[in-house]
């Protein structure tokens, strides 16, 4: 397993890193997106949707738990927040399953703490962390 740091000066910063791990993953990924409030998560995810060609805005699906997105070259981006989310039999209650298929599409889930014990075995884990510095944020990956 290998695993990779980066560190991120900026919300610009932290997008581009995700536009690579997007480009990185072109046959599709579930990205287990960890990390305190206001680390940086649905920053990343715009950056992610970003380059899958999504010009929608992104914002925090909270209320939601799940924003869809279509890509204009087929197939879809989805953005999970599972905050609200109490644990995987609530989230398997609405169909959680169905967006951590492998099947070429991409699913960001930020809180996914909340559904440890059925993310896929080929789930991306990422992690972001606040950095004593302003604006800063160390961002692994494994
Ligand atoms: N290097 C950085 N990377 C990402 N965001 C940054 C960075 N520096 C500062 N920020 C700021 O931190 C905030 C991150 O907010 P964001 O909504 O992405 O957090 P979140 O992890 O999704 O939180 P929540 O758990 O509440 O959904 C934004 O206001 C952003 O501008
Ligand atoms: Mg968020």
């Amino acid at each position: 397993m290998s695993i990779n740091k980066h560190i991120s000066h900026s919300e610009q910063e932290t997008e581009n890193f995700a536009a690579e791990i997007a480009a990185a993953h072109p046959h599709g990924a579930v990205i287990a997106l960890f990390g305190d409030l206001g680390a940086g998560k649905t920053v990343f995810a715009r950056g992610f949707a970003r380059a899958l060609g999504i010009t929608e805005p992104v914002s925090s699906p909270t209320y939601t738990i799940i924003q869809e997105y279509p890509r204009p070259q087929g197939g879809w981006f989805y953005h999970l927040d599972l905050y609200r989310i109490a644990n995987s039999a609530s989230a398997l209650a609405f169909g959680v399953d169905e967006y951590l298929a492998d099947n070429g599409d991409y699913s960001l889930v930020e809180w996914p703490e909340r559904i440890a014990d059925i993310l896929p075995p080929g789930t991306l884990r990422i992690t972001i962390r606040h950095l004593p510095q302003d604006g800063a944020r160390e961002i692994t990956v494994d």
